[in-house]
């Protein structure tokens, strides 16, 4: 049987990539990262795929300018790998629609409240809790869900909740925030890499 395999797509820190990529070293986890590609070339979660020897791609409008072939580029690179899910995690892009497709449910994102509170365009990192603060709510969190053609609109996998307390700052309830990202994220994966095994287990029997 072969290892699920996992693409991560991040655009800056890669955080979440980091803590996928532990998790997938712990024994029994039952995934691997099998590519990273990042639109920003400069970026170190493309940095850290390539000092720990995971195929790093960057992939972007400088790479590639027709929006098409783009989207052409990320699916020919997620087959080459035998990618099975695709994880954004702080991925500023769209995916293209011919990657959507080909990927119709295995595409999930991380963001960083509990949708649908808190989403869609623009709503990105600290804009998020800023939002979250403005509002008033007494509670935040961190949400998985799966990606379609707009911004944080897919239906939500997995939810974790923080309190968002009386004196938070955009920085003390972002890195609340991001503490349980980096469980709930490894932990959708797991599941998934647990039920294609299953299946893939029923197809040989
Ligand atoms: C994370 O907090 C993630 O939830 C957020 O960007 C950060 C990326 O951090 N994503 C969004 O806001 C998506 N709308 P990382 O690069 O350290 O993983």
């Amino acid at each position: 049987m072969t290892t699920p395999k996992v693409a991560v797509l991040v655009s800056h820190a890669g955080s979440n990539l980091r803590a996928l990529h532990a998790a997938s070293r712990r024994p029994g986890a039952g995934f691997e990262i099998a590519l990273v590609v990042s639109n920003n070339s400069t970026s170190s979660g493309l940095a850290f795929a390539r000092d720990h020897g995971i195929a790093a791609r960057h992939l972007s409008g400088r790479t590639h300018p027709v929006p098409e072939d783009l989207d052409e580029a990320m699916r020919t690179a997620f087959a080459e790998r035998e990618v099975g899910l695709v994880v954004t995690a702080g991925f500023l892009r769209k995916l293209g629609p011919r990657t959507l497709q080909d990927f119709a449910g295995r595409v999930v994102n991380i963001h960083p409240s509990l949708l649908p509170r808190h989403g869609g365009h623009g709503m990105f990192g600290d804009a998020v809790h800023r939002a979250v603060l403005a509002a008033g709510d007494q509670v935040s969190g961190a949400s998985v869900h799966h990606v379609t053609a707009e911004y944080d609109e897919g239906a939500v996998i997995a939810r974790r909740e923080v309190p968002v307390l009386a004196d938070d700052t955009v920085d003390s309830l972002a890195a609340r925030v991001l503490a349980v990202e980096h469980d709930l994220l490894p932990a959708v994966v797991r599941q998934w890499a647990a039920r294609t095994a299953r299946s893939q287990g029923h197809e040989r029997s």
